[in-house]
C-alpha cells in the first residue's frame, strides 16, 4: 500500500514526520510532497530519510537538478500509484485550490489526477478555519467525496485560542485508513505470528523440512500491522521480506521456535501460528557431513507441540487470552480432522487448507481456507494471501467478543 502525503506550509508541517512514522508501522509506503510553503517551516531531507523516498519539492525537480520530462509527468505516474492521497496540514490556500480545480504546483496538480481517494487534515488560524470561504471550500470537497479529518480546538500558534489545530497524527492516520477499508480495530494489541517451515538438521549441510513457503503467516503479519496491531513474527526459514514495523525473530528448528514463542507469549492478545512446524527432528545430528550410502536410517523424534503447549498454558491460566489460532494442512476429512485437532490442542479456531488442491496453497499469493471453530464454520473463498489474513483476522476478532464456552 503506498500513500502520497501531500504536506503544505503551517506550524504544523513537523507534525507529518510523525504521520510518516505511523503509516510506516502499519506497512504503509509514504511519499512525501512538500508545498512551497511547507519548506520553509522543515526540510524536505527530514521526510526524506524518515519515508526512505525522494521528497517531491516541485513541478520540475528541484532547482539544483537540470529539470527533465521525467519530473514534469511525474504527477501523472505518481497519480497512478497511490491508493491514498493524504494531505496533512492542509492549509486554507491548498483546499482552496483544491475546491477550484487550480493546478499550479505538483500538490494540486497530483489532486486533479489521481483518481485515488483523498483525505485532508487542515490546520490554520482559527478565523481563517470560521471563514465563510474556507467552509463553502470543504463543503465543496465534501461533497466530492474527500474525508476531511476536522482540526481540534485549543491554543493556536498565532496565539489564539479556537478551532484550527491540526487533528492528532494518531487520528489522521485512522481516518486515512478507515477510509481506504482498512479497520483500525488491532491498535494497541500485539500479536504474534509464526510463519514458514523449520530445519531439523540432518547433518551441517542436510535437514528435514515441510513444504512452506512463508506467504500466509508474512500476510497475517502485514494484515495485523495495516489494523494497528504491534506484530512479532517468529520466522522459519524463507526467502521472503519480512514487514519492516514488524518485530522478527529468525529461527530454524521447531525447538528455536518454541523457545521464542514461550519467551513472548504472553505479551500477545492474539497467537497464529501459521508456521509449517516439523514433526521430527533427528535424534543423533552427525557433526561430520554424512557421505553417500547404500541405505541411510534416521532416528526420528517428535518435536514439541507448540501450539498445544500454548492451548495448555493458556488453560492453565483460566482465561480466554491470548487467542490461540492454529493451521492444519490436510488432505482429506478436512472438517474432522480440523475440530479433532481443536480439542485436542485447546485452541480457539483452525484455519484448514485443502493442500490436495492444486493452484492454491503452497508457494502461491493465494489460497482458500475453511476457518474451524467450536461454534461454527467460516468458508473463505478463494482470494490473494492478504485477503484471507484479513479474514482471518477479523474471525480472530469476533472469536473474543464470544462468551466463553463453559469448561
Ligand atoms: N504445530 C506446532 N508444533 C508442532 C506441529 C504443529 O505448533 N510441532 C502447529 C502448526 O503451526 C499448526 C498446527 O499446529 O498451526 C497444526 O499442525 P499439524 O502439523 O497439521 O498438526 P498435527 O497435530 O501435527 O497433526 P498431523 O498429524 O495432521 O500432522
Amino acid at each position: 500500500m503506498k500513500i502520497a502525503l501531500g504536506v503544505s506550509g503551517g506550524i504544523a508541517a513537523y507534525k507529518a514526520a510523525e504521520i510518516v512514522r505511523l503509516l510506516q508501522d502499519r506497512d504503509v509506503r509514504v511519499q512525501v510532497i512538500m508545498t512551497a510553503a511547507a519548506q520553509e517551516f522543515v526540510r524536505p531531507l527530514t521526510f526524506a530519510a524518515l519515508s526512505g523516498e525522494k521528497v517531491i519539492t516541485g513541478m520540475f525537480g528541484s532547482a539544483a537538478e537540470q529539470p527533465n520530462l521525467d519530473s514534469a509527468v511525474e504527477h501523472i505516474s505518481v497519480a497512478q500509484s497511490i491508493d491514498c492521497l493524504l494531505v496533512a496540514p492542509a492549509t486554507a490556500d491548498v483546499l482552496a485550490k483544491f475546491a477550484q480545480g487550480i493546478a499550479n504546483d505538483f500538490l494540486s496538480t497530483l489532486y486533479l489526477a489521481t483518481t485515488a481517494p483523498v483525505v485532508v487534515a487542515p490546520a490554520m488560524n482559527v478565523n481563517m478555519w470560521e471563514h465563510p470561504a474556507t467552509q463553502a471550500n470543504l463543503e465543496t470537497l465534501r461533497r466530492r467525496g474527500v474525508t476531511i479529518v476536522e482540526p481540534d480546538s485549543g491554543y493556536l500558534a498565532c496565539g489564539m485560542i479556537g478551532a484550527g489545530r491540526l487533528a492528532g497524527p494518531e487520528q489522521i492516520v485512522a481516518a486515512t485508513l478507515e477510509r481506504l477499508g482498512v479497520a483500525q480495530d488491532l491498535a494497541g494489541e500485539t500479536v504474534l505470528i509464526t510463519a514458514g517451515p523449520t530445519h531439523e538438521p540432518i547433518d551441517p549441510v542436510r535437514y528435514l523440512s515441510n513444504r512452506s513457503s512463508g506467504r500466509m503467516g508474512y500476510a497475517l503479519a502485514e494484515a495485523a500491522l495495516r489494523r494497528g496491531a504491534k506484530v512479532i513474527l517468529v520466522s522459519g526459514p524463507t526467502a521472503l521480506q519480512p514487514p519492516a514495523a514488524a518485530e522478527t525473530i529468525f529461527v530454524e528448528t521447531a525447538q528455536q521456535m518454541r523457545t521464542a514463542v514461550l519467551d513472548r507469549w504472553e505479551q500477545a492478545s492474539f497467537i497464529i501460528m501459521a508456521a509449517a512446524v516439523a514433526d521430527y527432528h533427528v535424534k543423533n545430528v552427525s557433526p561430520e557431513k554424512i557421505k553417500r550410502k547404500a541405505a541411510l536410517e534416521l532416528q526420528l523424534e517428535p518435536n514439541p507441540d507448540i501450539l498445544a503447549d500454548l492451548g495448555s498454558l493458556r488453560h492453565a491460566t483460566g482465561k480466554r487470552s491470548p487467542i490461540l489460532i492454529g493451521f492444519a494442512a490436510e488432505t482429506g476429512d478436512l472438517l474432522e480432522n480440523a475440530r479433532s485437532k481443536l480439542s485436542k490442542k485447546r485452541v480457539d479456531a483452525i484455519v484448514v487448507n485443502d493442500v490436495a488442491r492444486a493452484g492454491i496453497g503452497f508457494d502461491n499469493d493465494r489460497n482458500e481456507v475453511t476457518i474451524v471453530i467450536p461454534t461454527d464454520i467460516i468458508a473463505v473463498p478463494e482470494a490473494g494471501k492478504l485477503e484471507i489474513a484479513q479474514k482471518i483476522l477479523e474471525a480472530a476478532i469476533r472469536i473474543r467478543q464470544q462468551p466463553l464456552a463453559p469448561p
